[in-house]
């Protein structure tokens, strides 16, 4: 197990790493308010492609819609910068891809099977394991996306859920759910080769409709949900993705929904 204030952590995770481009520059922080404030702050010239932002523990880590992420050490803090290349009207997907990386190597590594929750929520028999989020900068020069993602490694459950409030979904951890402290380092390299993969088959275009698919897959349709568009709430039952992203959901009135969400995309200039 080696730990993330070890000495060596980076120059061991860039041995570890079969990627071209993402985590080939790597900050790494005992402590941090938050790696997706540092990430987007960072000036353009050190805002490469792939660049990624780690803290041990983060003072006052974001989830979506304004929401407080707690983030005590032994989680997994992490966020990751994109250098947009592909048509930005296709930014909703960058959500999917983080996701699916996330799904994919925690099932490597554990062989645990996640399921998704539209947006981008990671769950474990019901709880919640991981968020992501997605920032975005669209200005001309200096186009940028940051993802983070928050992942309960190894940490209890009880040091988040009893912070939550009643709405929120409850959470789980890696380490729970496993049995076991999960090695950070092989979880990350799992997760950023992966992120990797759907990136570079996302940009070679065409792709969308697979990540869809492998989208849904993980996902469980039929279930009752009540989302949040804006002012407006809607409730009913879940029963696609379809081809831009969008939720669509059959309300308890027989009508049906799409529901296209954003992330928090501020636009920065
Ligand atoms: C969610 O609300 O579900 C998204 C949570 C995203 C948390 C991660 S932790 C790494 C990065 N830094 C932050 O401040 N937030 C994201």
């Amino acid at each position: 197990m080696i730990p993330l204030n070890e000495p060596n952590f980076k120059t061991r995770l860039s041995k570890l790493l079969r990627t071209n481009r993402i985590g080939k520059s790597i900050f790494l922080f005992n402590e941090l308010d938050s790696t997706q404030d540092f990430a987007m702050a960072l000036p353009n010239s050190e805002s490469l492609h792939g660049t990624i932002v780690i803290a041990k523990k983060q003072n006052m880590g974001k989830g979506r819609i304004g929401r407080t992420w707690i983030s005590p050490e032994g989680g997994l803090w992490i966020s990751i910068i994109f250098r947009p290349e592909f048509n930005v009207e296709n930014i909703i997907f960058i959500q999917f891809i983080g996701a699916l990386a996330v799904v994919n190597a925690i099932h490597e590594i554990t062989k645990i099977d996640c399921k998704l929750k539209w947006p981008n929520d990671v769950l474990i028999n019901g709880k919640k394991v991981c968020g992501i989020l997605v920032d975005i900068n669209l200005e001309n020069e200096n186009k940028k996306i940051v993802m983070g993602i928050g992942l309960n490694a190894n940490i209890d459950s009880s040091s988040i859920n009893n912070f939550l409030n009643d709405g929120n979904i409850k959470a789980t951890t890696l380490k729970e759910e496993f049995g076991n402290d999960i090695d950070l380092i092989f979880l990350i390299k799992s997760i950023l080769e992966k992120l990797e993969h759907y990136y570079d088959n996302f940009l070679s275009g065409g792709k969308i409709l697979d990540i869809i698919e492998s989208w849904k897959e993980k996902s469980e349709f039929g279930k009752k949900a009540i989302v949040y568009d804006g002012n407006e709430k809607f409730m009913g039952k879940v029963i696609d993705i379809d081809q831009n992203g969008a939720l669509v959901m059959k309300l308890s009135d027989g009508s049906v929904k799409k529901i296209i969400y954003y992330s928090n995309v501020s636009f920065q200039s």
